[in-house]
């Protein structure tokens, strides 16, 4: 084991990545640009392509970075699992969904992990990155990689490291994120922190693999239910007739103990909505009955019926039903700045409004169309003069592409969720 952190530290190494996704390809492309040959592997033969032809289908990824380390001979991208056996070290950045029963899927960890266990050899490092309840790696990745014959600790190492990236956010990137790593023995974390250290300016080891899962889920469910108390305390200020946003802004202004949240039409992306019930399920696995993580899903998924009640009553106040007005929402992606539709709260607002009978349009800059169920609709350029003839207008992502004074000059009605109209005054602006 040794050598491998020899052949790390010397770069010789070749690394692999499982999961070409939000996570995986820019994790991929630091460690080419660390100098290691890097193979990424996917079940989606269009991702693999794109990298190939040095494309990219990632908003903080430039198709240059990547037509570089492909050139250069560094990157390459396969369909093949066969591949692993010509690596020493592999990250797994698959997808971990819910089921409908917010149980956890690990269809895609066991899927990609069976893959492994069929080519481990002696010498590896396999380091699992994807979010997951704690106990997954020792319990589920582990005894699967042994199955092989070969054993942790004595024939290839075994850590999980949280993947913490924030799409979207141009200060905070793969590199400059401390990154956490949890062996299975003390060893297997020295071979992954050693990894790390090469391409990620800061790692932070800890004792065990579960120790590093719970970190991951801490730093979300801390989001979760920070998210859903701010959004109660919008609707209790709406009770209350407060202005939400002005208390949030005095508020911050204390120079310690408090942390801006910001209230909203419901929670997005793959992870705020979906890593605390991880938690939430493991802990009920074990007796515990877990109360914060419940409520603040409760809270949280109620808010697309909130913003859907503001539209109704804004409508009524101008004698209009739903049924039959124009409502066009501004901004569907989860959060602004990213091509990310998943678990969007756009999509409730929008088919709760469209069960109401409205004639639903919308413009994203970053999603050009909707196939969903029941939304099949494609983004509109906001310039074109038709705010003017709708009903109703929903800011619901507030990307920095939309000219928002256009908006409040030229739209009837706005109700603005995110507060992006902040600043501009207007009879026609309804806040949350
Ligand atoms: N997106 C984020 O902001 C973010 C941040 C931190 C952590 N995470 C976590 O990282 C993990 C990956 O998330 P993501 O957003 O990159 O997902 P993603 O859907 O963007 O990418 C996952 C990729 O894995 C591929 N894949 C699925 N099954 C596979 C298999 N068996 N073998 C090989 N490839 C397979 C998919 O084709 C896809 O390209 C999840 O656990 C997520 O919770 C995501």
């Amino acid at each position: 084991m040794d050598t491998l952190i020899d052949a790390i530290r010397r770069r010789e190494a070749r690394c692999g990545i499982i999961g070409l996704g939000y996570v995986g390809l820019p994790l991929a492309l630091e460690f080419a640009r660390a100098g290691f040959r890097t193979t990424g592997i996917d079940v989606d033969a269009k991702k693999v392509d794109a990298i190939l032809a040095g494309r990219s289908y990632i908003v903080d990824v430039d198709d240059a970075e990547i037509a570089e380390q492909v050139g250069a001979g560094r990157l390459t991208a396969t369909t093949d699992f066969g591949a692993i056996e010509g690596l020493e070290t592999v990250n797994i950045c698959v997808p971990t969904p819910l089921r409908k029963t917010k149980d956890p899927d690990l269809t895609f960890v066991v899927s990609a992990v069976n893959e492994i266990s069929r080519h481990l050899r002696r010498g590896q490092l396999v380091i699992l990155e994807s979010t997951t309840y704690p106990g997954t790696t020792e319990e589920v990745v582990q005894p699967a990689l042994e199955a092989s014959g070969l054993e942790v600790g004595r024939d290839f190492c075994l850590a999980f490291s949280p993947e913490r990236i924030d799409p979207g956010n141009a200060r905070y990137n793969t590199r400059n994120i401390p990154k956490v790593v949890g062996g299975v023995t003390p060893h297997c974390t020295e071979v992954a922190k050693t990894l790390y250290e090469q391409c990620v300016e800061k790692v932070v080891p800890v004792s065990s693999p579960r120790v590093a899962e719970m970190v991951k889920l801490l730093e979300n469910t801390f989001r979760s239910v920070n998210i859903g108390l701010v959004n109660e305390i919008a609707l209790m200020s709406h009770a209350l007739g407060i202005d939400v946003w002005e208390v949030i802004e005095a508020a911050k202004t204390k120079p310690f103990g408090f942390m801006a949240f910001y209230p909203g039409p419901g929670l997005g992306g793959h992870c705020i909505p979906i890593d605390p019930f991880y938690l939430s399920w493991k802990a009920k696995m074990n007796g515990f009955e877990p109360r914060f993580i419940e409520l603040a899903g409760h809270i949280n998924e109620g808010m697309p019926r909130f913003v859907v009640e503001k539209v109704t009553d804004a409508l009524n106040g101008q004698q209009k039903s739903v049924r039959g007005s124009r409502i066009h929402v501004l901004g569907v992606a989860y959060k602004p700045g990213v091509n990310d539709i998943r678990e969007s709260p756009a999509l409730n607002v929008m088919r709760l409004l469209h069960d109401k009978g409205a004639l639903l349009s919308y413009s994203d800059p970053y999603i050009p169309a909707i196939r969903e169920e029941g939304i099949e609709l494609d983004s509109l350029p906001l310039q074109n003069g038709y705010l003017g003839d709708v009903e109703c207008v929903v800011i619901l992502t507030n990307h920095r592409e939309f000219d928002y004074p256009y908006v409040a000059r030229t739209a009837r009605l706005v109700v603005d969720t995110r507060n992006a109209l902040s600043g501009i005054g207007g009879d026609n602006i309804v806040r949350l």
